[in-house]
């Protein structure tokens, strides 16, 4: 037995790698799936939370599969899934595990949301949910992007204040590279100035030494205008 499996995990890591390597190719052009900027959500138990999910593709898409896993440390499962026909039409729920689940995007009009919406939120719902598109238009390649939940009692004001910690701290350092590059030109533009000051002095005492010597280069310097 053993064997046998270790015979057939053989192809699926060569198949695994040859599909990462479909995967990463055409990463910019084809499939892509997005749960947008945050990585974490955090919600209040008893309420609701939209779980964002789109996604896109330049060559279309024809039975599109697509369907949502949840993955926390101990388990992992599918909590709905579904097709869209094509990009005229909403996607069609298959199965669902959970009633507090709905589909809430739509497909149309190149909206290609596939976000879903939980509700009575209980603090096991805490974990990673992923959204996962499979497009057999695009040889069933398949994209996928998680987004992590967290079911708390309140949402924390503490949360804020390290944010405004960081935002200050970062400010307030940036603020100073800013200061310290602005003492560094302010002393850059002294020293010229005291060199320019120095070098004036030395120029006009020596353009009075030239003019009162007739050198000529400040002949040709006086020349110079007259032309124009
Ligand atoms: C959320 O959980 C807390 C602590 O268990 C509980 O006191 C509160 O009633 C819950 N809130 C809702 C809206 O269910
Ligand atoms: C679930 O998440 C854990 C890390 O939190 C990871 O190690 C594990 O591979 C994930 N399971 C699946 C099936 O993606
Ligand atoms: C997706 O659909 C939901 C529900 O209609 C909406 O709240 C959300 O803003 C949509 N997301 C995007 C990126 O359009």
């Amino acid at each position: 037995m053993p064997g046998a499996r270790d015979r057939g995990a053989a192809p699926a890591r060569w198949l695994g790698t040859g599909l990462l390597g479909l995967f990463l190719l055409p990463v910019s052009l084809s499939l892509e799936v997005s749960v947008g900027k945050a990585t974490t959500i955090y919600a209040v138990n008893g309420t609701e939370i939209l779980l964002p999910c789109t996604f896109s593709s330049c060559f279309g898409f024809q039975d599109l599969y697509f369907w949502w896993s949840y993955n926390s440390s101990d388990t992992f499962r599918t909590i709905i899934d579904g097709t869209v026909k094509n990009e005229k039409s909403d996607p069609k729920v298959k199965s669902k595990d959970d009633d507090r689940i709905t589909l809430e995007g739509s497909t149309k009009e190149k909206m290609n949301n596939i976000s879903i919406l939980l509700r009575n939120l209980e603090f096991s719902d805490t974990g990673k949910y992923t959204c996962h598109v499979r497009n057999p238009k695009e040889k069933n390649i398949h994209h996928q992007a998680t987004i992590t939940l967290q079911v708390v009692d309140k949402l924390e004001e503490v949360d804020n204040t390290v944010t405004l910690i960081i935002l200050g701290v970062v400010g307030g350092v940036i603020g100073l590279l800013i200061c310290i590059l602005l003492l560094k030109k302010f002393i850059a533009f002294v020293i010229k100035k005291t060199q320019e000051k120095k070098k004036e002095c030395l120029m006009s005492s020596s353009g009075n030494d030239n003019t009162e010597n007739g050198l000529p280069g400040s002949k040709a310097e006086e020349k110079a205008p007259t032309k124009v």
